[in-house]
């Protein structure tokens, strides 16, 4: 199951590098830059680390920061310690230390002439973990969590007036074509899942997010959609290299996909007739997806949100 976790993670990179909201991405990038150096950025569901490897790639980091990127995910870490320095030397960063802080974390520090980028790689419960950050961020992470929860939890990680950048928060709309008569019922079982099933979080987060926020007295600062878009591009799959497939590891996204909702929707078939019209959906996919001919889109939002208030100070009033 980690193995093709991980697979997984790494894969979507390049469908996140397409589907995030541009807009948002660089008013959150414009934020940090207005904070003093070094700007202390707390990831929170960091996965393989794909973020600083696009943060960097992309030059939307200031000169000086300090990056801590926690999973609860210890193969997610291991995982991380492996690329990261990789993905941050390719962005003209020479890696200049290394050291294993203790047990699941590891720290390096990345400089050039006029950069300092120290990150700290940690196995870690996101809600269980101290800080003082000018940013908290959490891609695809927000739909997996309670907000009620989740929001005091990062408050609590926020200097004043810190920001909050979530994207690729699932937004409730998963589909296919070409189109099957089953998609919406399969659909709406899908969504019951996350909604009443899994242990936390929402298929309506994106929206949620952007209800719960100001209520809670937050400034949202930009918001915009970040659908992903899988489809046979006519590009070569790495391993395929026919020509014909997926771009990049994509098939890997697409695929699983297909496994988590066919783990979702198992416990939502409510007869034997459903059940058999379930399974030729999933074969009938399979095979689309063999043969490169099926399009998956799953509707997310980005949203970058200001938190004007110091938690700690209000709490020390016994005003929260
Ligand atoms: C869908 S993945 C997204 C990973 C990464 N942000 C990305 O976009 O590729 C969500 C990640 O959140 C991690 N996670 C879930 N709950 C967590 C928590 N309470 N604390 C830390 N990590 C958590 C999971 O282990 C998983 O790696």
């Amino acid at each position: 199951m980690n193995e093709s976790k991980l697979a997984y993670l790494a894969a979507k990179r390049t469908v996140d590098d397409r589907a995030l909201n541009r807009h948002t991405f660089d008013r959150f990038a414009n934020e940090l830059a207005t904070r003093e150096e070094p700007v202390r950025i707390v990831e929170l569901g960091a996965g393989v680390g794909t973020m600083i490897g696009r943060l960097v790639t992309r030059d939307a980091l200031p000169d000086r920061v300090s990056y801590r990127a926690v999973d609860r995910d210890p193969a997610c870490i291991d995982y991380a310690r492996e690329r990261v320095p990789e993905w941050v030397a390719a962005a003209g960063y020479e890696i200049e230390a290394k050291h294993r802080d203790r047990p699941g974390t590891t720290t390096f520090v990345a400089r050039d002439d006029d950069r300092r980028l120290e990150i700290t790689l940690e196995t870690a419960d996101g809600f269980a973990i101290d800080d003082r950050a000018d940013a908290v961020l959490g891609a695809a992470f927000f739909d997996l969590v309670d907000l009620e929860t989740a929001i005091p939890a990062v408050e609590d990680l926020l200097a004043p007036d810190g920001v909050l950048y979530a994207p690729i928060t699932f937004d409730g709309g998963t589909s296919f074509a070409p189109r099957d008569p089953l998609d919406e019922r399969l659909e709406r079982w899908y969504h019951r899942h996350m909604d009443e099933i899994r242990d936390g979080g929402s298929s309506r987060a994106g929206q949620a997010l952007l209800t719960t926020l100001p209520a809670r007295g937050w400034d949202v600062l930009a918001a915009g959609g970040s659908d992903w878009v899988v489809r046979p591009a006519g590009g070569a799959d790495e391993g395929d290299g026919d020509g014909m497939g997926y771009p990049a590891r994509e098939r890997v996204v697409v695929s699983h996909l297909l496994e988590t909702i066919e783990n979702a929707t198992a416990a939502f078939v409510p007869d034997r007739l459903d059940a058999d019209e379930r399974t030729r959906w999933l074969e009938r996919r399979r095979c689309e997806l063999a043969a490169d001919e099926l399009v998956a889109v799953a509707h997310n939002l980005d949203v970058l949100a200001r938190f004007a208030g110091d938690t700690r100070r209000l709490r020390t009033m016994g005003r929260t």
